[in-house]
């Protein structure tokens, strides 16, 4: 697949890009497979639901898995990325959400872009995510929501939540409660003007969205897991500068190295 310069286009105008079936069946149950998998190890970069025994994530499934490796060098993937980002890229984060059924937790509104600025020091929000369905996203299991247009006003600096309230550590980066979420007076402003989609669609589907974007999603109380796949692009002349203590690495590659594309069949 290669993406048209309407794409490109509205994808700098919206701040999205979504792409429905881009993997095929057989492709996804590959890489659901290799999730389940990897939830079942207690490795560093999995994190649990509040519940201390629901899986919520899984962070760095790169290193830790054949097929993840080859997908973060996917053409349809890694060449849109460069477009976007006028770039060569690396590899920033890596992370699965699993949204169980009945159980998968809130993601409060908010940005990327300022966890990156604040927490690892990234110079410029020149970075973006792919998002890959590997569950059918629809109405029920708490798709992402995400306020169009919104990267365009850049950062919307509110400052960190009382600390006693969140704790200073990477934990608070990826539990329900996040260290930098927008206020509800924020989120009305920019919805009044903008409005809020929430793209769903079958697995394998594809979405792009924008580092400065805002975005959250709801707690899933469907009987439908809602796994979300989403791969971090950051461009090589945006190397984050580890201001204090760098978080874990399964959080935010130390690897460099730009990406270069796989070629003929690369997931099967
Ligand atoms: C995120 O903001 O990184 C994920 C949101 C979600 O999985 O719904
Ligand atoms: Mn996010």
């Amino acid at each position: 697949m290669e993406i048209t310069k309407e794409q490109i286009e509205d994808y700098r105008e919206t701040g999205l890009l979504f792409i429905p079936e881009l993997f095929s069946t057989k492709e996804v149950a590959e890489m659901q497979a290799a999730v389940e998998d990897l939830s079942k190890q207690d490795i560093p970069g999995r994190i649990l639901e509040k519940d201390k025994k629901t899986v919520r994530a899984l962070h760095g499934c790169h290193n830790n898995s054949e097929i993840f490796d080859s997908l973060i060098r996917h053409p349809s993937l890694l060449a849109s990325a460069c477009e976007m980002l006028n770039s060569d890229v690396y590899i920033y984060q890596f992370k699965v959400n699993l949204k169980a059924a009945f159980s998968g937790d809130v993601w409060p509104w908010h940005q990327d872009y300022v966890f990156w600025d604040e927490e690892d020091g990234m110079p410029s929000p020149k970075a973006l995510n792919v998002a890959v369905f590997l569950d059918e996203c629809n109405e029920f299991n708490g798709p992402m929501y995400f306020i169009p247009g919104s990267h365009q006003q850049s950062l919307i600096h509110l400052g960190q939540k009382d600390s006693s309230e969140i704790p200073n550590n990477w934990e608070s980066n990826v539990s329900a409660a996040l260290k930098y979420s927008l206020d509800n007076n924020t989120i009305a402003k920019l919805t009044h003007k903008k409005g809020i989609v929430a793209p769903k669609g079958p697995a394998g589907s594809v979405l792009f969205f924008h580092s400065n974007l805002v975005h959250g999603s709801a707690p899933n109380i469907s009987p439908y897991p809602r796994r979300l796949l989403i791969i971090t692009y950051n461009s090589i002349n945006n190397i984050p500068s580890f201001k204090g203590k760098p978080r874990p690495e399964f959080l935010v590659s130390r690897d460099h190295t730009p990406l270069k594309p796989l070629r003929g069949k690369v997931l099967i």
